[in-house]
């Protein structure tokens, strides 16, 4: 079927497809009662921290 890497678009993460933001989002809205699905990033992410130094999370994970 000549399908190779590339030939379908990578779904997963946010830089090479929209993914799941192709629904989850405000470009997406039901009819009735225009409700859009949501973007909110702890909906699938739990953020352990943004700019602290010597996390101790990460220092569990080896980074
Ligand atoms: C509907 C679910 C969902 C929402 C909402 C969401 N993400 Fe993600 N995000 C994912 C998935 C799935 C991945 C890919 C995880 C993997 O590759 O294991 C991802 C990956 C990422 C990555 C890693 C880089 C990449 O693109 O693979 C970052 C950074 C990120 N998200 C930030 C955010 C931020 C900031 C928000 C809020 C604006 C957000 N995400 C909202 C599902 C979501
Ligand atoms: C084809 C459309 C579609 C795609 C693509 C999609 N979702 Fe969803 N998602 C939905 C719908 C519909 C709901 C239910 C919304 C509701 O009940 O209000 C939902 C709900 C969720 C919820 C529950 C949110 C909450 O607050 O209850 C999570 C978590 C979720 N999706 C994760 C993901 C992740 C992770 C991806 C990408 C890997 C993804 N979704 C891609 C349609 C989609």
């Amino acid at each position: 079927m000549k399908i190779t890497w590339g030939s379908y678009p990578q779904h997963l993460g946010h830089t090479d497809s929209p993914g799941c933001f192709r629904c989850h989002g405000e470009e997406l809205k039901s009819k009735t009662p225009g409700k859009a699905i949501t973007q909110d990033c702890e909906a699938c992410h739990k953020v352990l921290g943004v700019e602290e130094k010597n996390m101790k999370a990460l220092q569990e994970l080896g980074g």
